[in-house]
């Protein structure tokens, strides 16, 4: 897909900001700090268009972005940030449940994992769950420019083992720093909205 059109639409507090015009939407979930909204930025080729930040847990809404009249990426706020409340976290958790199962508009989920570490309890829960409720995941490996390239394929199958990934599942080793990944990434999603 060649980006022409990049937007910031809407930080979501409910369902009733939920834009209405339909177009298919694709939501970031991954822990705080795992580097989301970097993935969209490198996507869309704009430095900051979707707000980064060394200080974890930045993205507290569902963040809207459109691109060209042709989809939405939702950033979802990261999980595993223990400095939130467990009373908030709790909140946030009913808010996204509801979100990723109820919305019809919702083609794939990219779950966004740190290629450097195993995949933490809250990411193999978050994997389960989506499986569980039967929406569709594409796994995006991401930093992988913090480590060596000859080590990338070990870490990748630690990845897809520790969260016993489905084998027809989309795996995507991807680095916001390189833009590796980039385009393998943009025709996964081009497949999961029928572009
Ligand atoms: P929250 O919104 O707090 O949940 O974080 P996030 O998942 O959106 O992470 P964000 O994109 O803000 O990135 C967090 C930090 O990781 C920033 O300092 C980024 O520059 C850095 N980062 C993200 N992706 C990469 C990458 O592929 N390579 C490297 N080297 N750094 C990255
Ligand atoms: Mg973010």
């Amino acid at each position: 897909m060649k980006v022409n059109q990049a937007e910031f639409i809407i930080s979501a507090v409910g369902p009733s900001q939920y834009p209405v015009d339909a177009l298919p939407e694709l939501a970031l979930a991954g822990r705080s700090n795992v580097g989301k909204s970097s993935l969209i930025n490198r996507m869309i080729n704009r430095k900051n268009l979707a707000r980064t930040s060394s200080k974890p847990g930045k993205t507290q809404q569902l963040n809207y972005y459109r691109i060209n009249q042709d989809l939405y990426f939702v950033d979802l706020p990261g999980y595993g940030y223990a400095q939130v409340s467990k009373t908030e976290r709790e909140k946030w958790g009913k808010f996204i449940e509801a979100y990723l199962r109820g919305r019809e508009e919702l083609k794939l989920v990219l779950q966004i994992i740190d290629l450097r570490h195993p995949p933490s309890k809250d990411d193999q829960a978050m994997y389960n769950w989506l499986k569980h409720n039967g929406v569709p995941v594409c796994i995006v490996s991401t930093k992988a420019d913090k480590i060596p390239k000859s080590k990338w394929q070990k870490h990748a199958k630690i990845v897809r083992e520790t969260l016993g990934a489905d084998k027809n599942d989309p795996f995507i080793l991807f680095s916001s720093e390189l833009g590796l990944g980039k385009d393998e990434l943009w025709s996964v999603i081009e497949q999961y909205i029928g572009y």
